[in-house]
């Protein structure tokens, strides 16, 4: 039976060494701060800011949310980052996504400096994961790295298969695991046979969004399986690409959802906020 990675609990401990490290830097006189900026009422990105806002007191970030109109132009909210970029109290910009169809999301990344890209979404960042000595990483890959790293498993020369090939989780993930000299497939939506790849897969991460879809026939024996995809079934439960009840007994390690990935996304953006200040300020990472 599998063990289960705690999301909930790795991500409460982290959030308390950044408090302490954040202490620290108020000490000296910086306080990292993050702008969110939200264009429209998506009701899930509503969500989302919320509780990235939240989690920035918890820990002693300042934060500030622009709110803007459904019908803001491109060049209205180009003009907010510019603002924004220009600001010394603010170190991280975040533009939630998605944006309504009039602007484009790769101006807006494009836009941001990329040393306040705390989302590591612009060209300059992903360049950087691609080729190493990143100094941000994207937040959904970066929590799936660090509940890996809590199983004490070593990810060398381990099978990786990735079920996702987005920009945002399944790409950077690709790169992260190949720092760590892990052997790497991407597989997607054409991708055939599925099954014959995810059961050669050490460590298997799934982010596609369909309730429980990954059953045991998917599985190796002793997998570890990580589970990004949050959906809601037939009956309106959040739930996650695996068929945990039934995948788990296999596994060696296993993350619910919820309780597996989600708490930890935002603890990343916490953790390249204080990344940022700490650079912005010419202080080393801790
Ligand atoms: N929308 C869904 N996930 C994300 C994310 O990680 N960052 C941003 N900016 N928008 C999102």
């Amino acid at each position: 039976m599998a063990e289960i990675i705690d999301g909930k609990m790795v991500s409460a401990r982290l959030r308390e060494q950044m408090r302490t490290t954040v202490e620290a830097l108020r000490a000296r006189g910086i306080t990292p701060g993050l702008a969110v900026v939200i264009v429209g009422e998506d009701p899930a990105s509503c969500v989302y800011v919320r509780n990235k806002e939240r989690a920035c007191a918890e820990v002693g970030i300042y934060s500030e949310k622009h709110a803007l109109p459904q019908e803001t132009t491109q060049e209205e909210l180009l003009a907010l980052i510019e603002t924004l970029n220009a600001r010394s109290d603010i170190n991280g910009i975040l533009v939630q996504l998605p944006l309504p169809a009039q602007i484009k999301p790769e101006a807006v990344i494009a836009a941001i400096r990329p040393d306040k890209d705390v989302d590591a979404f612009h060209p300059v960042n992903v360049g950087c994961i691609m080729t190493g000595g990143y100094r941000f990483v994207p937040c959904t890959p970066a929590g799936v790295m660090e509940l890996l790293k809590t199983t004490g498993v070593p990810i060398r020369g381990k099978d990786c298969v990735i079920v996702n090939d987005s920009n945002i989780v399944g790409k950077p993930m690709a790169m992260l695991l190949l720092h760590e000299h892990a052997t790497v497939t991407v597989c997607h939506i054409d991708t055939r046979d599925l099954p014959e790849k995810t059961r050669r897969a050490d460590i298997l991460i799934t982010a596609i969004g369909k309730p429980r879809f990954f059953g045991p026939e998917h599985v190796k024996d002793g997998a570890i399986v990580i589970d990004v995809g949050t959906s809601r079934d037939a009956d309106g439960r959040l739930s996650g690409d695996v068929d945990f009840d039934r995948v788990a007994p296999k596994a060696s390690f296993i993350t619910p959802v919820p309780g597996g990935v989600g708490p930890m996304t935002i603890t990343m953006l916490l953790k390249n906020t204080i990344t940022a200040a700490r650079q912005a300020n010419g202080i080393a990472d801790a």
